[in-house]
């Protein structure tokens, strides 16, 4: 079984599909460190972020055993990968890594913002993750302050909202809900809430395979 998990920045669906994947002894991949990768390897080769040819050079050339690498996480990582990830050659070098993970047995868990839409619109179970930008930018904070770094909460709530309009707005794949997926909004709910939610709508799709 393929789960696809999309949403927006910051929206909690990183580690639910961890979370998923490790209660059904699935494999999973966290796509945005994908576009991380590419995006951090462009700044550290001080590339144009625009140069789409440089881009979908180095995604093609991809280890995906810098995937663990902390450094990805950052929010200046992040605002270049929204960047990167707007190039059609980028995403088309980056298309068959992601299919062939998914395809895998036992099963497959992908969280991002095209799995549902275009990577995999054969997923068996589709979860669209949403929470209010406001919650978003308060649990980013929290984790950025956790790792030690500065956070100032206006500012991460801006650059959340400028991803968010990047990432829905772009011609290539852009971030939209499937239409046979489920929402899932855990602005009010913890992360254990939030699984749970989630559990229930796999477990539903298990029962009527
Ligand atoms: O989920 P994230 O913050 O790690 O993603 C970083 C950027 O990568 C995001 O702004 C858009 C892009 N991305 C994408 O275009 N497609 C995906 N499947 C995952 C991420």
């Amino acid at each position: 079984m393929i789960i696809a998990i999309d949403g927006p920045a910051a929206s909690g669906k990183g580690t639910l599909g961890k979370r998923l994947a490790a209660h059904y002894h699935y494999r999973h991949l966290d796509t945005g460190l994908i576009y991380r990768a590419v995006a951090k390897a462009m700044l550290d080769a001080g590339a144009d972020l625009a140069d789409e040819a440089v881009a979908a050079g180095i995604a093609q050339a991809l280890d995906p055993a810098v995937f663990g690498d902390a450094a990805l996480k950052t929010q200046e990582v992040g605002a270049a990968a929204s960047v990167v990830s707007a190039h059609p050659q980028v995403r088309r070098e980056l298309l068959a890594f992601q299919r062939n993970f998914a395809a895998g047995p036992p099963g497959a868990v992908l969280d991002g913002r095209d799995i549902g839409t275009v990577i995999c619109p054969e997923a068996e179970v589709k979860i669209f993750v949403v929470a209010r930008p406001e919650v978003r930018a308060h649990r980013r904070a929290l984790e950025m302050r956790a790792r030690g770094e500065q956070a100032d909460e206006a500012a991460v709530l801006a650059d959340i909202l400028k991803r968010d309009e990047r990432d829905r707005n772009r011609s290539a794949a852009p971030l939209r809900r499937a239409d046979d997926a489920h929402e899932l909004d855990n602005s009010e709910l913890d992360i254990e809430g939030g699984v749970r939610a989630a559990i229930a709508i796999v477990d539903a799709a298990r029962a009527r395979r």
